[in-house]
């Protein structure tokens, strides 16, 4: 076995270590807008992680929640101005002293009087004073959204390195749907953490399209029985979520996943066996430029199907042995037809590795072998395993790329890996 660098055991992995792990201060900005009820969740998600919370509302959130509900879920005193406890001078300490500030919901009024660096309320006082990560969580009308007013606030938030969220696509406060539904206070949350461990999910994306394959596959049998894996598809999902923050148009093609919320800006095909996934990432594919295999497909599929259900002990007992036949092998295909111009030439094409190792290779050799038969440009390999990676929230291993060593990826949350991963695309789109 070569001499490679060695990743913690990954049967002890946690969510991510170190930043995230809770213990920090968090400033929690909430705006006037109906989903300040969500910001109740987003304060307990961090309270239960053991993060220090503080609440400061706008006078206009007080409208939607009391402070009494703020004060009782943060542990806290809550204030509104910057004319309370003013012998602390806690219009500047609180953002001193915060490890991150996090807006949920921040409305277009607010996001405008933090774009113009207005220092009117304590809220306001305290993004000034900051210098630790913002992220904020946006919510409003589609017009509000969309008006140039609105985006261009949020392209100067941007440019001077506050993480603005996409919003959701979805039902608004009245009858109308579309963008600018407040993100799952969860994935707000994660999304946060991401940033928070040192992670940049830069908003240099928009015009690209990603395509990003989740989940597992499953062959059928028989009307009641199928062939599958335990593959959750939280990876490729966070891999989407993160990729939509970052401005792509984002397509999953999703086999058999979890019921994960459906990323901000991302939009999903739904496919059961190998082949229809590979249809349609061979349909989806063809105008995209980042392309990523996270499915675990199934290598095999049963020889037949039955029409009825398979009965054991029948004379021509099949379930006893079954016949198999190979699959196609997705990620490849992808490979050739970029070759053959049927994808563009210049896609950046990324596939994973589960391994679990064995006596005589390791699991960053088994690697290494597939990143070279498959042909793509980047490859995550993980070790896998009973309660490693597989339905878990967690994931370590190594990106390789290459003419260069691989990355070691320590353990941590699915979208910390993602934004690893996709921080290496996103060097190689820049070179
Ligand atoms: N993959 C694919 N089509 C297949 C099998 C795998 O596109 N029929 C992709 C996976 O999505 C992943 C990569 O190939 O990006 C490696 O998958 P993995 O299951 O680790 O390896 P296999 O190619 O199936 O090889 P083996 O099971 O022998 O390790």
């Amino acid at each position: 076995m070569k001499d490679v660098q060695k990743i913690p055991d990954s049967s002890e992995l946690r969510p991510a270590p170190t930043k995230s792990a809770g213990g920090r201060r968090i400033l929690i900005g909430v705006a006037g807008g109906i989903a300040a009820y969500k910001a109740c969740h987003l304060i307990r998600d961090f309270k239960e992680r053991g993060d220090d919370v503080r609440v400061v509302p706008t006078e206009a959130a007080l409208n939607f929640v009391g402070a009494a509900t703020f004060e009782a879920l943060s542990g806290n005193p809550v204030s509104t101005t910057v004319f309370d406890a003013v012998d602390e001078v806690q219009h500047v300490s609180l953002g001193q002293q915060a490890d991150a500030v996090v807006i949920a919901p921040a409305t277009a009024d607010l996001i405008a009087r933090l774009a113009c660096g207005r220092a009117d309320d304590l809220l306001c006082a305290s993004v000034l004073v900051a210098t630790c990560p913002v992220i904020i969580a946006p919510a409003m009308h589609t017009e509000m959204w969309l008006n140039p007013a609105t985006q261009d606030n949020v392209a100067t938030l941007r440019r001077r390195g506050i993480t603005v969220m996409e919003p959701a696509h979805g039902r608004l406060t009245g009858t109308d749907t579309g963008a600018g539904r407040l993100p799952d206070p969860e994935q707000i949350a994660e999304f946060a953490r991401t940033i928070i461990a040192g992670h940049r999910v830069d908003h240099n994306w928009q015009g690209r399209k990603v395509v990003i394959s989740a989940g597992g596959t499953q062959e059928n049998l028989d009307p009641v029985r199928y062939l599958g894996n335990r593959s959750s598809g939280r990876q490729g999902f966070a891999l989407a979520e993160i990729a939509a923050q970052r401005g792509a148009d984002v397509t999953i093609v999703a086999g058999n996943t979890e019921a994960l919320p459906i990323p901000s800006g991302a939009s999903v095909v739904r496919v059961t066996s190998t082949r229809d996934m590979q249809e349609a990432m061979n349909r989806e594919a063809a105008d995209a430029d980042i392309i990523i295999m996270a499915a675990a497909v199934a290598d095999y599929r049963p020889a037949s199907v039955a029409d009825s259900k398979m009965k054991k002990g029948a004379a021509d007992d099949d379930l006893a042995s079954l016949e198999l036949v190979e699959n196609p092998d997705i990620l490849k295909g992808l490979v050739q037809r970029r070759e053959n111009g049927e994808i563009k030439r210049e896609a950046i094409i990324v596939g994973f590795a589960a391994e679990t190792g064995d006596e005589t290779t390791s699991v960053l050799e088994y690697a290494q072998q597939k990143f070279k038969k498959k042909g793509c440009d980047v490859l995550m390999a993980n070790e896998v395993g009973e309660g490693k990676v597989f339905g878990q929230a967690t994931s370590a291993g190594w990106i390789l790329r290459r003419s260069s060593d691989p990355v070691v990826v320590a353990p941590g949350s699915k979208q910390v890996v993602a934004a690893q991963i996709l921080d290496v695309v996103n060097e190689m789109l820049e070179k």
